[in-house]
């Protein structure tokens, strides 16, 4: 490798996965991330335990990362840091080591917003994967977070719809935990829709204008669904579980599809690229392709490991910024509500 390898470390600690990238030139060299199993057995994360989970995590997997890209520290160009959203207790830790690495290593520290980096993941140089061209609609859904987000250029993005209560990814575990299923559901649901007829059971989908989301009243309606069969057969979800799976998945995506459509028709726009943990389903996967024919959409899938929380999409956008010299001082502050 010559000198003009820049070497971006991204460092992203903003909810229960402690992560650490290194990136070069905008390739991805390594990529770690250590998931906190502690949440699990309480159904969702845990504030304070994350944050302690960090701090134990932080320095062994930022370690590994330089290993596995097979670089020393005193070769990185910057540092670059989840500054937000997130918990703050979680995103204290990661700006705080990231602020001591940059200062001690004497390289430019650069901030990076969570959402813009869910987005700016499908920049990543990956062999078999196409760069979406501006604009795009970038649909971001997780278990903390569901947009649509129109995107005109790397860092000019206009949110244009939203979730006014639960994100998606809390529907699919919120059910998932009705359904006595280990948390996160998303991924067991998933799975077990697969051999599930997915009209077995309507559920109502919530009505909300333009092109913002609403999940709580969904997941009542599942509880209360549940409630009423279970009262009439205990056995109820054993027997159906496949079919209730496949039934609530098949509702949540046909409320992402409906604002999909919405979305393309409002702003002319018909490349969709997505992100966050969500993706990860089959159903949607297979939904958005679908639309390629159906709707004449073109869709940007991103690898895996780039779409659930990681330090990847943290060093691209640190790489990207690193281009634009646009470095953050040791004065920036964590901030766990931040905007798009
Ligand atoms: O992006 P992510 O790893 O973390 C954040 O929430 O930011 O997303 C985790 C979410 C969880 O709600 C999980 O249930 C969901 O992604 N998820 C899935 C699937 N895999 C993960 N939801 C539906 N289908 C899946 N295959
Ligand atoms: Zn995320």
């Amino acid at each position: 490798m010559n000198s003009q390898n820049i070497y971006i470390l991204g460092i992203e600690s903003s909810c229960d996965d402690t992560a650490s990238s290194v990136i070069c030139n905008g390739k991805v060299i390594s990529n770690v991330v250590a998931n906190q199993k502690i949440h699990a057995e309480y159904g969702g994360v845990v504030p304070e335990l994350a944050s302690r989970a960090h701090q134990q995590n932080i320095v062994p997997v930022v370690h590994q990362a330089l290993k596995k890209a097979e670089i020393n520290k005193s070769q990185l160009n910057a540092v670059a840091f989840t500054r937000g959203p997130g918990l703050m207790g979680s995103l204290l830790v990661g700006t705080s080591f990231s602020k001591s690495l940059a200062y001690g290593l004497n390289i430019p520290l650069i901030d990076v917003n969570h959402m813009q980096a869910h987005i700016l993941a499908h920049f990543i140089d990956e062999d078999g994967f196409e760069k979406p061209k501006f604009p795009f609609l970038a649909l971001t859904i997780s278990g903390g977070h569901t947009q649509i987000v129109k995107v005109n250029d790397y860092f000019d993005m206009e949110v244009i719809g939203e979730t006014i209560d639960d994100a998606v990814g809390e529907a699919f575990d919120k059910s998932g935990k009705i359904l006595g299923l280990n948390y996160p559901a998303g991924s067991e649901i998933d799975k077990l829709a697969q051999s599930g007829n997915p009209k077995a059971f309507k559920f109502t989908k919530p009505k909300v204008e333009g092109l913002n989301f609403s999940f709580s009243g969904f997941k009542t309606a599942v509880l209360y669904f549940i409630q009423r069969e279970v009262k009439a057969n205990p056995n109820f979800i054993k027997e159906n579980l496949n079919d209730i799976c496949a039934s609530i998945q098949y509702t949540i995506i046909g409320i992402l599809i409906d604002k999909l459509k919405l979305a393309t028709k409002q702003t002319g726009i018909n490349q969709i690229a997505i992100g966050g943990g969500v993706s990860a389903n089959s159903g949607i996967r297979k939904a958005l392709k679908d639309g390629e024919q159906k709707f004449g959409w073109k869709t940007y899938i991103p690898k895996f490991e780039f779409t659930t929380d990681n330090a990847a999409m943290i060093a691209i956008v640190g790489y990207l910024k690193y281009l634009d010299k646009d470095f953050a001082g040791q004065d920036v502050m964590a901030s766990a509500r931040l905007k798009i």
